[in-house]
């Protein structure tokens, strides 16, 4: 019985998941000569659009993290309005130079099985001006069933991003049919959460395992 459910549960997961048909869109053009170095800093999560509707959380916040064993992404945030969590994800630089933007994150799940601890995730810059807004993608597809799930960050350096920031931040979500009506507000003014956790958790954004 308990397996069933198990099952059942599974199931639900990748169909609420992946809700896109067909693969991950393809050839989307991204921030030209993207410099890495000018992204360093914080950014606030003003808008998003999660392909499932899904919102688990506030407050997110994301920023570059240079350890002795690589550059990460610190993306933390209050979940369920409770509690403030953060999780590290391991940024992998291109190698060739026009495809500078296309940025990858690896996180390590420990609590999966082996072969799904180590998941890599498109982060792709779509555009930024490096001082108020980004525009962040990321897609998976899952084989299994033939959809993709697609998020989108629209970041800020500020907690409120300016009209005319989002104007541009928004342009090229037009590749993937998107426009400012679909994303979702994001709101700084309740931040205060009940617990912290002080060591790293499973992101949020990337639920779905997608091995590598
Ligand atoms: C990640 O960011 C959160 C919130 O700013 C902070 O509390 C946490 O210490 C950071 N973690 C690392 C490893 O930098
Ligand atoms: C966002 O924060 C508010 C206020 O703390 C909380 O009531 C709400 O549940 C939070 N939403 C999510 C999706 O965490």
């Amino acid at each position: 019985m308990l397996k069933i459910l198990i099952i059942c549960a599974c199931v639900c997961n990748v169909f609420c998941y992946f809700t896109l048909l067909g693969k991950c869109p393809e050839n989307l053009k991204v921030q030209e000569e993207f410099r890495l170095a000018d992204f360093f800093g914080k950014w606030y999560q003003s808008y998003h659009y999660s392909s499932d509707g899904q919102s688990k959380n506030n407050c997110s916040v994301l920023e570059l993290v240079t350890k002795p064993t690589g550059i990460y992404l610190n993306q933390s945030r209050i979940d369920r309005g409770l509690f403030q969590r953060y999780s590290m994800g391991k940024l992998e630089i291109p190698t060739k130079i026009e495809d500078a933007a296309k940025l990858d994150l690896t996180f390590v799940f420990d609590n999966a099985p082996r072969r799904l601890r180590t998941r890599r995730y498109p982060f792709y810059v779509m555009a930024t001006n490096y001082n108020y807004y980004a525009t962040i993608y990321t897609c998976e597809f899952s084989p299994l069933i033939n959809k993709h799930f697609i998020y989108v960050w629209i970041l800020s350096r500020n907690q409120i991003l300016n009209d005319v920031s989002k104007d541009l931040a928004v342009k090229p979500l037009s590749q993937i049919g998107l426009d400012a009506s679909k994303l979702t507000m994001d709101e700084f003014s309740k931040c205060n959460p009940k617990y912290y956790t002080d060591e790293p958790t499973e992101p949020m954004t990337f639920r779905y395992p997608v091995p590598i």
